[in-house]
């Protein structure tokens, strides 16, 4: 029978203030003293706390009791190997990080989020990410708007519209990308080259009489997930990564989409001028930009108007 988004999105706004409520708690738990041990996944800086595990179970177990036969797709239980479905078709699917940004977490850095996103036919349709120390909740639904804290429209800032690329320098843009967990290769060559060659290309671009890039900033903010959230918001103009999953990009995904972004599988620099195409989640490489706002000529001449 159809589903009834609406009511999914209350759910999935509900579930992630809680999961974050207990995100937080956690984390001042952490700074009373109380040690938390962190264990290492594949290598020792793809790390995994108790913490990790109990939200997503909390999460899990939130789902399947309202929505039994809702598929599952989180980053523990996948990284359990009790998710043998995991590849997303065309079934209503959860897709849950439930602690994105787990360094940041064990460092008490305040960039990290529950993240649940909601896919049907492959579609992410439903997203929520909330970050409970700084206590920012983003949400979307498909047609209801991107929000934050279900008050600001996303984006909240109108920029200019950023041109195709290359074309056009990206000058005056943050950028952000994330150097992921495999630091010595990359399926598509050394991490570092490629980083390197984004930035470089908008230094390249942008130069004036040799005083090198105007691109205005590049960060890392080591939360995926927050990255796109932030780029939904308008205040990331591009960010890049290859190497992450679909549980850092789906809710974040969905939030950019329905606030008006792109999202690609460009690699840059030597594809970043390919064609805006579907995106697949499961890519593992995305780019995204952030929405295009009209430019403030254009806001100041509609006023006149
Ligand atoms: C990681 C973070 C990091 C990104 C990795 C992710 P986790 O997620 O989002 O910024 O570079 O690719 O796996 O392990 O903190 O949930």
């Amino acid at each position: 029978h159809a589903l009834d988004l609406d009511q999914i999105y209350a759910f999935a706004v509900g579930l992630g203030r809680r999961a974050g409520e207990l995100l937080l708690a956690r984390a001042e738990q952490r700074i009373s003293g109380t040690a938390e041990a962190v264990l290492e996944k594949d290598s020792a800086v793809d790390i995994v706390t108790q913490t990790d595990e109990d939200v997503e179970s909390f999460i899990r177990n939130a789902i399947q009791a309202q929505y039994p036969t809702h598929k599952f797709l989180g980053e523990e239980t996948y990284a359990k190997g009790q998710s043998r479905d995991y590849l997303i078709d065309d079934q209503p699917t959860w897709v849950v990080d439930p602690l994105d940004g787990t360094v940041n977490y064990t460092h008490l850095f305040p960039m990290f989020c529950v993240s649940i996103g909601f896919v049907v036919e492959q579609k992410p349709v439903i997203g929520v990410i909330y970050s409970p120390f700084q206590d920012q909740l983003f949400s979307s639904c498909t047609g209801r708007g991107a929000w934050l804290n279900e008050r600001r429209r996303l984006p909240l800032l109108q920029k200019p519209s950023i041109p195709p690329m290359p074309a056009h320098a990206p000058s005056q843009c943050v950028f952000a990308c994330e150097w992921g967990k495999d630091r010595r290769d990359h399926p598509d060559g050394n991490l570092y080259r490629k980083i390197d060659s984004f930035l470089n290309m908008a230094v390249e671009r942008g130069g004036r009489e040799g005083k090198g890039g105007m691109v205005h900033g590049v960060r890392s903010l080591g939360s995926a997930t927050l990255d796109l959230a932030y780029t939904a918001m308008g205040s990331f103009d591009i960010w890049w990564e290859g190497g992450c999953w679909e549980w850092d990009v789906c809710a974040g995904i969905a939030i950019l989409l329905e606030a008006g972004g792109l999202v690609t599988t460009a690699n840059p620099p030597e594809d970043i001028n390919a064609p805006i195409e579907d995106f697949k989640l499961g890519s593992r490489l995305y780019l995204a930009i952030r929405p295009a706002g009209p430019s403030s000529t254009e806001t100041a001449r509609e006023s006149q108007e």
